[in-house]
């Protein structure tokens, strides 16, 4: 008996190179198969938004219309242990959500609904590229856990965004810089509640980090750790943070010190694993942090998240394949490659060529 949640039914609708296009998932693994190019990464992009409100990939929502309409819609039906329930996305010249028909006042009203975790190729840029990349996994996990996350950092960063125009104005204007007395104390506040937030889940991380890594590893011969790192721990450090870099800010125009600036480090053997790690060391840590998510996500909600597999399996060399696949048992997976694979559990096969979709 399956008792974990799965999607049941995909329904695309205009969206990128499909014009209508309805797949039906098992509750195992679903296997996407087809050359380039063809639309196999647009399924993975249709059910991530419906999950977390938004696409991976796309910067506007307009790219997500097919080249040949002006609207597109997509379905989502889940069966979870409780209830049944159906996400759908219209897009037009606005982005609006329906939860079994109803409509949704904001985005983060649909978080939740259904848990989805990611796998692609790039996750490797978590490690090798600047905090950004890292602020946003950190971010994107939270706030499919936490839907109030979400609204605490959209409330930040509108009030850093007022700030840094104000920081314009009193060098360009000659404008008042004891005004910025009122952002600072708004900012703190906020930086400090999602610095909770953040230093909450990497603790969470910390936890179960070195048992997953010597599982893929298969020896508990690296230690390995992770960090959360900002200038700041409390609500008063981060005003005073503030208001010590307030010259300087003037100056340039924008806000040098904050917790849009934090970053998390992960070592092995005490040195960070983005500097000194071999490719090998990289590619391991970044599987590792990934299914310390995916645990995390299980622990929350209990419940197994669903796995998309965006052209991941080919990433993983067989030592990592196998200790990857000991870790998703149980879970719904969607899986897209460009050349067929076959794995043991029970699988459903499709193919995709020039955005038609047909069960093989
Ligand atoms: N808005 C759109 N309308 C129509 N077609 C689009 C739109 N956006 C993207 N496409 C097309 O969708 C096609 C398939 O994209 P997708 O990323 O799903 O390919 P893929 O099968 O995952 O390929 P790869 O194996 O290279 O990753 C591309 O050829 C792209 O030109
Ligand atoms: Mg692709």
């Amino acid at each position: 008996m399956v008792d974990n949640m799965y999607i049941k039914s995909v329904l695309l609708e205009n969206f990128r190179n499909y014009e209508k296009q309805e797949i039906c998932l098992n509750e195992n693994i679903n296997v996407i198969y087809g050359n380039n190019a063809q639309g196999k990464t647009n399924v993975i992009e249709a059910i991530f938004l419906c999950a977390y409100g938004k696409s991976f990939r796309a910067k506007k929502d307009s790219e997500l219309i097919n080249f040949n309409s002006d609207n597109s819609k997509v379905e989502v039906s889940y069966t979870k242990i409780d209830r049944d329930g159906q996400i759908r996305a219209e897009i037009n010249d606005k982005k609006t959500f329906f939860v079994n028909g109803v409509k949704q006042n904001k985005i983060s009203d649909i978080i939740g609904k259904i848990n989805v975790v990611i796998f692609t190729p790039d996750d490797i840029e978590i490690i090798k590229d600047g905090p950004q990349k890292r602020r946003r996994f950190l971010d994107m996990m939270i706030s499919s856990l936490r839907p109030n996350y979400l609204h605490l950092l959209n409330s930040y960063n509108k009030i850093l965004d007022q700030r840094n125009n104000y920081l314009r104005q009193i060098k360009l204007e000659n404008k008042n810089p004891a005004m910025l007395d009122i952002w600072d104390e708004q900012l703190s506040e906020y930086s400090f509640k999602i610095y909770e937030y953040r230093k909450y889940f990497i603790d969470k991380i910390s936890n179960s980090i070195e048992d997953i890594h010597s599982l893929i590893t298969k020896s508990g011969k690296e230690e390995i750790k992770i960090k959360y790192i900002s200038n700041s721990k409390d609500k008063n450090s981060f005003l005073e943070n503030l208001k010590k870099s307030r010259v300087v800010d003037i100056k340039r125009g924008f806000t040098a010190t904050g917790i849009h600036r934090d970053d998390f480090m992960i070592y092995i053997d005490n040195r960070p694993v983005s500097i000194f790690g071999s490719q090998g060391q990289q590619r391991t840590s970044i599987l590792t942090l990934k299914l310390c998510e995916l645990k995390i996500v299980k622990d929350e909600i209990g419940d197994s998240p669903i796995l998309l597999l965006d052209d991941y399996m080919s990433e993983l060399d067989e030592k990592r394949r196998k200790s990857f696949l000991e870790n998703i048992k149980g879970n719904q997976v969607i899986i897209t490659c460009t050349d067929r694979i076959e794995l043991e559990n029970e699988n459903s096969i499709y193919y995709v060529e020039n955005g038609i979709c047909k069960k093989v």
